[in-house]
């Protein structure tokens, strides 16, 4: 029998203060959509999923299992993926730090590097100028741009990537495929100053074969009306608008080529795909008023829903259980709370008529993003992750206890 989605949340809610909910249907379209966007405006397109976003073990397998590659960016993601990968070669190495012993397993794998800076290829050097080397190694230079004034600390200015492509040039060993460019804007316009500034450089690679064309991630995904006002957005753009601005332009600049002879187009999107496919849900511990307000006092709390911005009021939920006899006369508005102390952790706000008891609960959606991978067991251990997939719920990381949490301690 189908159960909708309000059954399972109280299913989970009957042994569970609180819970993350992944919805592995939801994830798997995005990612079909993210392809199909692309791939209508450039025929050669591969999608690195941003592990750092949010590396759960259910979620990087079903984006490898749709076809993705492992964008990741530490000796600690690259072991993750090496777990995850089924062709350990389709993994991109990105990062301003990388160890020798990590960038040795991706030479091992047959992997993609982005040189960040000078200690990447120092290491590379140091790789290669053991005695009996064999492997050419693709590698792949990090652009550094200006957008809006805003410098960036990442990649390699003008002066340093000439340096770095001559000396890779004259190795025997480095594979120089392209070029990776990442910028920490969403904007249409922001997309089309990173893909402009790419073609420029691309003007001056000369006459080499050039394989891989990397535009980084940072795409908005699907964003309801509620979370577009909280967070100010008037028009988000869409996959579609995405896929157009970059997949054109490309297209024009290598239209004079047949198209076996094109680059791989990568993107490298996180939040995009991962951001909507979560929810949080969680019982109400207590309502309460103080003077005028009314404050609804849940197991949530910000650093578990929105680590990186802790001012915007995030759309909440009201689930009630009541039926129409329940509802008071008058609309009452109250602010959600986490069960933190600190003052300002206040969730959202909302409106209601009915009266709350003990079996509503509380959902926030679009959490997936930068939320359990930034995760600490502030004040309360963190919470369980569920996952729902073709109407079946199951847990996939268990409450942390206090024991759990005690025992990485050495004393
Ligand atoms: C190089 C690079 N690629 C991809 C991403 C993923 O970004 P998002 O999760 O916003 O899509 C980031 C995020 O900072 C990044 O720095």
């Amino acid at each position: 029998m189908k159960r909708n989605n309000n059954e399972l949340f109280r299913e989970i809610l009957n042994v569970e203060d609180a819970a993350y909910v992944f919805d592995l249907n939801l994830f798997e379209n995005n990612i079909s959509n993210l392809y199909l966007a692309f791939s209508t405006y450039y025929p050669k397109i591969n999608i690195g999923y941003s592990y750092k976003t949010n590396y759960i073990p259910n979620v990087c397998k079903s984006a490898h299992k749709k076809g993705c590659w492992a964008e990741v960016v530490s000796d600690m993601e690259v072991e993750m993926a090496n777990e995850y990968l089924d062709d350990k070669s389709k993994i991109i190495f990105n990062g301003p730090v990388k160890s020798f012993d990590s960038i040795m397993k991706i030479i091992e794998n047959n992997g993609i590097i982005n040189i960040d800076n000078h200690f990447d290829i120092k290491i590379l050097n140091d790789i290669t100028s053991t005695h009996n080397f064999q492997k050419k190694i693709q590698v792949a230079l990090r652009l550094n741009f200006t957008y809006e004034n805003s410098k960036s600390r990442f990649g390699m200015d003008f002066n340093t990537l000439n340096e770095l492509k001559i000396k890779i040039r004259k190795s025997n060993y480095l594979d120089l495929i392209g070029y990776h460019i990442h910028l920490p804007f969403r904007s249409i316009d922001s997309f089309k100053f990173r893909i402009d500034s790419l073609i420029n450089i691309l003007k001056l690679h000369g006459n080499y074969p050039l394989k891989y064309i990397n535009i980084g991630g940072g795409f908005f995904g699907k964003i309801s009306k509620d979370l577009a006002i909280s967070l100010g957005l008037q028009n988000p753009p869409t996959f579609d608008e995405y896929g157009k601005i970059i997949g054109k332009e490309l297209s024009n600049y290598f239209n004079h080529l047949p198209n076996s002879e094109w680059p791989d187009l990568f993107i490298e999107p996180g939040s995009s795909l991962v951001a909507d496919s979560f929810s949080f849900i969680t019982k109400i511990h207590s309502i309460k008023s103080i003077n005028d307000s009314n404050i609804i006092t849940t197991f949530a709390a910000r650093h578990l829903l929105s680590p990186t911005n802790k001012t915007v009021m995030l759309p909440v939920e009201l689930i009630s259980s009541n039926c129409d006899s329940n509802l008071n006369s008058s609309v009452k508005e109250y602010n959600v709370v986490g069960y933190t102390c600190i003052e300002s952790d206040i969730i959202g706000q909302l409106k209601a008529n009915a009266i709350i008891n003990e079996h509503d609960y509380i959902k926030i959606n679009n959490v997936g993003s930068y939320t359990i991978v930034m995760g600490s067991d502030f004040i309360l251990p963190q919470p369980a992750i569920y996952l729902f997939y073709n109407n079946k719920v199951e847990n996939i990381r268990k409450k942390k206890t206090v024991s759990d949490i005690l025992k990485t301690f050495n004393c």
